[in-house]
């Protein structure tokens, strides 16, 4: 199996599944919008062609699968596709996002099948300040499926976008959750992707302030060992506890990034940021065979220069990514198009 590098030596490692665009929540900072411009149905890339598509990834290198949406949970029958992935030889990582709403009931029938590791996202420990977040009272079903996801997942992780004057006063509140738990937190600096959510720079809390803060809680805080492609730089408080914090606004880490990711309906992005992907779909559906698709795979890797975080950092007026118009006509265009 073969290994490809992009223009910057960067190795095609890790792959990011959305398998829907919905989503049973509205977060401020992802899916504000209450409608958007859906993916039409007949597009959705069905279970058969998800399998034969990573296949064909894993052939090119890749090791590491992510399960995203939208919310992944939301796919009909996903622990069958998650046992077709989990039996793929060449994945080393089987992992998934989920916003925690449906996971108490589908937890132990996805581990089952094979998957691996879960993330779990986890903003607010306060009800009121959940259904401002997401326009949902669905805080109790997310503790649920936390606590569930402690007991089948063990030393699961929780992601936290922090978000000035929403939900920054809890900081301490959610790595005592965590340790309750048993589970790894890592603060997310709030990104100005997609363009509904009326990002500025104001609110996004900075890694600079978050480790200052727990150093006031906690006292001296040292480094853990993280990998060098990972997003996340880890951290030990002096109590012992490990965490994270994914810094992609303020310390883009762009040159290691091994990442791209599908769309559910089979449009291949290599950034976060980038505007346009590449369509794997068609091919797929016009009777292209494996070796055409890797073909233009491979050449479209291997010309990537993709740096959108470091991109964004540069710019000098910083505010939404993309003009809400825009993204009404182009649903590609939004995080939860292409599951973060
Ligand atoms: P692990 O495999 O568990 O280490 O996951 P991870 O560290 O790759 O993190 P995860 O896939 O859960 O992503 C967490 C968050 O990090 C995402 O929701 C994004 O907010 C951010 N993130 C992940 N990948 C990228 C990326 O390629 N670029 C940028 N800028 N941010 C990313
Ligand atoms: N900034 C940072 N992370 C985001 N996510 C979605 N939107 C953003 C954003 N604007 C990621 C977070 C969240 C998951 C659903 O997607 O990790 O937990
Ligand atoms: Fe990779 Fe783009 Fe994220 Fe940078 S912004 S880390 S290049 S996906």
């Amino acid at each position: 199996m073969s290994t490809i590098v992009d223009a910057f030596e960067r190795p095609l490692t890790s792959l990011r599944l959305s398998v829907t665009d919905r989503c049973n929540l509205r977060c401020l900072y992802c899916m504000p919008e209450a409608e958007y411009g859906w993916l039409p149905k007949s597009d959705i890339l069905d279970f058969e062609e998800i399998v034969r598509l990573t296949r064909l990834f894993v052939s090119l290198g890749v090791r590491r699968i992510r399960l995203t949406g939208g919310e992944p949970l939301l796919r009909r029958d996903l622990p069958a596709l998650v046992a077709q992935l989990a039996a793929i030889d060449g994945i080393e990582d089987l992992a998934l996002t989920t916003n925690g709403v449906l996971l108490a009931d589908q937890a132990e029938a996805l581990r089952a099948a094979g998957l691996q590791r879960i993330t779990v996202s986890l903003d607010t420990l306060d009800r009121a300040t959940f259904v401002r977040l997401t326009r949902a009272d669905e805080l109790p079903r997310v503790c649920s499926g936390l606590d569930t996801a402690a007991r089948v997942f063990p030393g699961f992780k929780i992601d936290t976008v922090l978000v000035r004057g929403v939900n920054d006063g809890e900081l301490l509140a959610l790595v005592a959750e965590a340790r309750r738990l048993g589970a790894e937190l890592r603060f997310i600096e709030y990104m100005d992707v997609g363009g509904a959510t009326g990002w500025t720079g104001e609110q996004v809390v900075s890694r600079r302030e978050i480790l200052s803060s727990l150093t006031s809680a906690y006292g001296p805080i040292a480094n853990a060992d993280s990998s060098p492609s990972a997003p996340a730089a880890r951290f030990m408080l002096a109590n012992g506890q490990a965490l994270g914090i994914i810094a992609s606004t303020t310390t883009p880490f762009c040159a290691t990034c091994d990442r791209s990711r599908l769309t559910a309906d089979g449009m291949w992005y290599l950034c976060l940021y980038a505007t346009a992907g590449l369509d794997v779909r068609g091919p797929l559906r016009t009777g292209a065979s494996d070796d055409d698709i890797a073909a233009i795979v491979r050449r479209t890797w291997e010309q990537r220069r993709d740096r959108g975080a470091e991109d964004r950092l540069a710019s000098r007026d910083r505010g939404a990514f993309v003009p809400a118009s825009a993204l009404k006509r182009n649903p590609h265009l939004e995080m939860h198009t292409r599951g973060g």
